[in-house]
């Protein structure tokens, strides 16, 4: 990796001051002062100081967002807002992506990070990873609709969705529920809900897998996993 990338990744500044202190001679690699922007260097084995303070080094981010209405989750958008475009830079220059898409319209619970690997984990159609969503209906949810997401229900193109749990915590002209689905179809609750002639007039992500989505976060806020959360998550396979 090029000593100026692993730098700014590691909270020294943009590229551009990376590229003062550089100049200024304050970065050394083993010992040796090094002013090339461009010169590799490996994080793993490589000693590398800046004013004489060793520089820890680190690959993966973990971010839990509350996504707001309005965002796209994208990396980047030529008209639109996206998730990414909400990140410092202290984030952003680690090139995060978010695991899976929320509708623009959707808010809640969104994992971003630049770990491909879990990120894999958690979308893989094998693994089954739960997700659990709050959504007001527009009418009376009923058992009939919990029988149906049970057994599976055809979406508009012919798909017929994998058990999926319904839990109705108010139902009437308009109803509040949660519902945990296994799978990442496009709209999927959208579309499970029209499939029993429902509308979903509000959708919020609450759960993915082992991470809960933190109620402290105002929407548009995010904040870096906790150790313990990275570590569920990681062994999350064994879980489901
Ligand atoms: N299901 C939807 O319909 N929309 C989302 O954003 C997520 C799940």
């Amino acid at each position: 990796m090029r000593i100026d990338k692993l730098l700014a990744n590691t909270g020294y500044g943009s590229r551009k001051e990376v590229k003062l202190l550089l100049k200024a001679g304050a970065v050394k690699v083993n010992e040796v002062i090094v002013k090339d922007a461009k010169k590799h260097v490996d994080p793993n084995s490589d000693h590398v100081t800046v004013h004489g303070v060793p520089v820890e080094y680190r690959e993966y981010i973990y971010l839990m967002m509350n996504k707001p209405q309005g965002v796209l989750s994208a990396t980047e958008d030529h008209h639109q807002k996206t998730v990414i475009d909400l990140l410092e830079l202290d984030y952003a220059q680690f090139e995060p992506f978010p695991v899976g898409r929320l509708d623009k319209d959707t808010e809640g619970l969104l994992l971003i990070t630049n770990d491909g690997q879990l990120a894999h984990q958690l979308l893989s159609p094998k693994k089954h990873v739960p997700k659990t969503y709050f959504a007001v209906i527009n009418s009376e949810v009923t058992e009939a609709d919990s029988a149906a997401f049970r057994q599976g229900v055809e979406l508009d193109d012919g798909y017929l969705t994998k058990p999926a749990e319904l839990n109705i915590l108010k139902s009437g002209p308009t109803s509040d529920i949660e519902l945990t689905i296994t799978e990442g179809k496009f709209h999927q609750v959208k579309r499970m809900f029209e499939a029993v002639g429902k509308r979903v007039l509000y959708l919020k992500r609450i759960s993915m897998g082992t991470l809960y989505l933190d109620e402290e976060l105002e929407l548009g806020e995010y904040r870096e996993l906790t150790p313990e959360e990275l570590k569920m998550l990681q062994s999350g396979q064994e879980v489901y």
